[in-house]
């Protein structure tokens, strides 16, 4: 088994193309993470997700710490063998889902007590704990337990929050169990503020992490102050490490991200839009609902090889969805991940052939054409 490690295979500007090496398997970068938050990538089987070339997938402590329960998992063989996903797996620590979902929250300098958002339950996460889940759940990458603030919040509170993650990563190093192909990343913090981004990068590299994720961003300061954070935070960061950004995003954002030098995304934009019958396509994006596409026998996307473009047409996914019948979001959710994929590795092939330049505009060009 080889060890856990990003090396760079090309780089233009700040993108970097490279391999991510793991306990299981190696994962071109960069990458998009599909999310199966309980276990699942809601309406695919994993034999569709595999067809679409995701790499790995994302998981949450926060979900199946409360259902099924992480010693459950663990006592039925590892979330891998539950969900049958045989690639790495990679495990949010559970500090943002209980600020987004938990309601009655408490936090206090050693953890977060929440009432579970299915029945009420209290239950409580420390650094400890949320790592100790994440080995339970047999996490290929475990994530650190951190707090993720609402913006826009005052200097004030935006650094106190970071500077209480910071003692939180350090805490979740020292419960972290050291496995041959396992990694931890470290979660940079600190909202749009350029100052407390560098603090709380050289807080991370001082403890030492196998990958850097960028958080906090994407929660509602809009796309050209998460570039301008970036900008000012990314270059900052380890180049022998890999990089992810947490929760994003559009094409486009994924696009500029690369552009900045980020290796590693998930989202529930591609699955949750396909539920409801919004389509993301070379060519922008198209809601199926709407009542032009009643007639129209052209596939949804001519470029595209997934099941709802080969073998079917839009006026037929126009139908699935106005019937309310389930197939609909399930061919639309494999259509936006087969997209997705497609997207990173034309990007990843455009950084190899070192025309991301080029390639970016054709994209670009190809989403304002919003060609229906
Ligand atoms: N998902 C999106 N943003 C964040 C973040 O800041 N922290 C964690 N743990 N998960 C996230
Ligand atoms: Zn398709």
């Amino acid at each position: 088994m080889s060890a856990f490690r990003w090396v760079c295979e090309s780089t233009e500007g700040r993108a970097r193309a490279g391999f991510l090496h793991t306990a299981h398997g190696v994962v071109p970068t960069p990458t998009f993470m599909p999310v199966g938050t309980v276990g699942t990538v809601k309406a695919m089987t994993m034999d569709a997700v595999r067809s679409t070339g995701a790499g790995i997938v994302l998981g949450n402590t926060y979900h199946l710490m409360l259902r099924p329960g992480a010693e459950k998992v663990r006592a039925l063989g590892g979330l891998h063998r539950f969900m049958d996903w045989k690639g790495p797996i990679l495990t949010d620590s559970g500090g943002f889902q209980v600020m987004s979902l938990g309601a009655l929250r408490k936090l206090d300098q050693d953890g977060v007590t929440f009432a579970s958002h299915i029945d009420g339950s209290k239950h409580r996460l420390t650094p400890e704990r949320s790592t100790d889940i994440q080995h339970a759940l047999d996490a290929t990458i475990t994530m650190c337990f951190d707090e993720c603030p609402a913006l826009p919040a005052p200097v004030e509170a935006i650094e106190a929050s970071m500077r209480l993650s910071m003692r939180w990563a350090a805490r979740s190093r020292e419960a972290f169990a050291r496995r041959e192909g396992y990694g931890q990343f470290g979660i940079v913090q600190g909202g749009t503020e350029l100052g407390l981004r560098a603090e709380s990068v050289r807080a991370l590299t001082d403890i030492g992490f196998e990958g850097y994720a960028v958080g906090g961003l994407a929660v509602g300061e809009g796309q050209a102050l998460m570039f301008a954070t970036l900008d000012g935070t990314v270059p900052l960061m380890p180049e022998g490490a890999p990089r992810y950004l947490m929760g994003v995003g559009t094409p486009d954002d994924l696009l500029g991200a690369v552009e900045r030098g980020i290796d590693m995304f998930d989202c529930v934009m591609p699955t949750r839009a396909g539920r409801t019958a919004r389509a993301y396509t070379e060519r922008g994006t198209l809601n199926l609902r709407n009542a032009r596409h009643a007639l129209d026998t052209r596939p949804l996307s001519p470029d595209c090889d997934c099941l709802a473009c080969t073998r079917h047409d839009r006026a037929y996914l126009h139908h699935l969805f106005r019937a309310n019948e389930m197939l609909g979001p399930m061919l639309l959710t494999w259509h936006n991940l087969a997209y997705y994929q497609r997207l990173m590795r034309g990007i990843r092939a455009a950084i190899v052939a070192g025309d991301l330049a080029g390639h970016a505009g054709r994209l670009r060009a190809g989403w304002a054409s919003d060609d229906w």
